[in-house]
């Protein structure tokens, strides 16, 4: 029989790795508390129509890329390729622009899928912890979304990402520019690739993104978006700076940035870490102002946001060669000696998790150098030795790994002795 296996693309993330996810998503929830983002869980299938009508009909994600299924009701259902679309449906559907609280300032953590062709950092199941803060056009919420990735990435530990920033302009200036994109590519046309050529009427911009034809001659000489904004978004892209600058978040103007997804307005930004291979985008977001009236919603209902994509994260932590500060598993080991000393081990082992601490002990029956070499390869710091003598005196030996050195202790002292041993220790470390 043939044994079964991942699907391509996806992964099982075990323990031993899960950890590092942990940390990252831990780090993201510090952060979103801190700036005074609130959790929102989307449900991770919704209506094809969302994504159609949000990413947009003509974006790769859209035409290739969609997890699409019928359900047993023949309704066209479609896992999220991507969390914003579903946040604004959300927002849309309770009617939050209503709420006290505006902007609404919301972040997710969670799988998205895409059907795409995996490599390094590309799978088909992602995982993302994304923003998105709805309500405020001003000019200092996006400096704030780009402040907060920018810190994920710092307080993890990641240096010398670049983070790219520039303005997409709105339907009053992109019309104009993107006629003019047209006309510059025109001529040339037919010595780009064929995704190219099909984005030449319907979706220019992101010709100027192409990897297969970055070196093309035109692209150099292509007009640039910056010098076609209308007064009201040069002004707001002009302020955003200035915010960054305020911010002490290091910036490069990219006139050449456009994102893959159909919903932005105005600022676009993307933070690369150009070391680790093709797929060097860690994050990518920007502002949305027509995406919740689109969906519905109100006009006035501007929105801003971004997404990190946790296994590029991951990835350049690897490149990076950065060792998490990991909190040890367990406090402590009891190892047990005999029968009964097993079954006082069992009762001192829950009094102590029930206490607080992460604790085990041996259920292999194995013999007590055996569960001692067990304790040094969780490298648990203390061990709690325990056989017929301890229980005779109603004392533990109390064993440091790291010295060797052991004591006897009473088990009425065993918390306060543990609790200061335990505080010591992580002094020292
Ligand atoms: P996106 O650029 O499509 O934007 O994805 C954001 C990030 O998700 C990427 O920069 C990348 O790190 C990660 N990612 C995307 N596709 C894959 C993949 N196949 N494998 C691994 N990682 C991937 C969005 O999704 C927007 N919703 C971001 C946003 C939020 N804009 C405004 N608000």
């Amino acid at each position: 029989m043939n044994s079964f296996r991942v699907p391509k693309g996806t992964q099982d993330i075990l323990p031993g790795e899960v950890e590092r996810w942990q940390y990252l998503e831990e780090k993201a929830r510090d952060l979103c508390r801190r700036f005074g983002y609130q959790e929102i869980r989307t449900p991770i299938f919704e209506q094809t129509e969302l994504f159609a009508r949000g990413v947009g009909e003509t974006t790769d994600i859209v035409t290739k890329e969609m997890y699409t299924f019928e359900d047993k009701g023949g309704r066209s259902m479609t896992l999220r390729p991507e969390g914003t679309a579903g946040v604004a449906r959300s927002f849309v559907q309770h009617k939050m622009h209503g709420y006290a609280d505006q902007p609404q300032k919301l972040f997710y953590i969670g799988p998205m899928f895409r059907y795409e062709q995996p490599q390094a950092g590309r799978w088909r199941q992602l995982h993302q912890f994304g923003v998105e803060a709805i309500g405020s056009d001003d000019p200092a919420i996006d400096a704030e979304v780009i402040s907060i990735a920018y810190h994920f990435y710092r307080e993890i530990g990641l240096d010398g990402l670049s983070v790219d920033l520039n303005s997409i302009g709105c339907p009053v200036c992109r019309p104009q520019f993107r006629q003019q994109l047209i006309e510059h590519f025109r001529p040339v046309i037919g010595e780009f690739c064929k995704d190219c050529q099909e984005r030449l009427e319907r979706n220019p911009l992101r010709i100027m993104d192409c990897k297969v034809d970055a070196g093309h001659p035109a692209m150099a000489t292509a007009p640039s978006i910056l010098d076609h904004l209308c007064e009201e978004c040069d002004e707001h892209f002009s302020k955003v700076q200035q915010y960054l600058k305020e911010l002490g978040i290091p910036f490069t103007l990219n006139p050449r940035l456009v994102r893959g997804l159909d919903y932005y307005t105005r600022t676009a930004f993307e933070i690369i870490e150009s070391r680790i291979g093709a797929v060097s985008t860690l994050c990518g977001g920007g502002r949305y102002n027509g995406l919740i009236e689109q969906l519905g919603g109100p006009a006035e209902a501007p929105g801003i946001g971004f997404a990190v994509g946790l296994e590029r994260a991951i990835l350049a932590l690897d490149v990076q060669k950065v060792q998490l500060p990991m909190t040890p598993r367990f406090d402590l080991y009891v190892v047990t000696l005999d029968d009964a000393s097993h079954v006082e081990g069992a009762r001192l082992l829950q009094q102590l998790r029930m206490a607080g601490y992460a604790a085990d002990m041996d259920y292999m029956g194995r013999k007590m150098k055996g569960q001692i070499k067990a304790a040094d390869r969780l490298e648990i710091p203390f061990v709690l030795l325990l056989g017929e003598d301890e229980l005779a005196k109603n004392v533990v030996v109390f064993k440091e790994m790291a010295t060797g050195e052991q004591q006897e202790v009473a088990l009425s002292q065993l918390e306060t002795v543990l609790a200061e041993k335990l505080k010591k220790n992580r002094e020292d470390e």
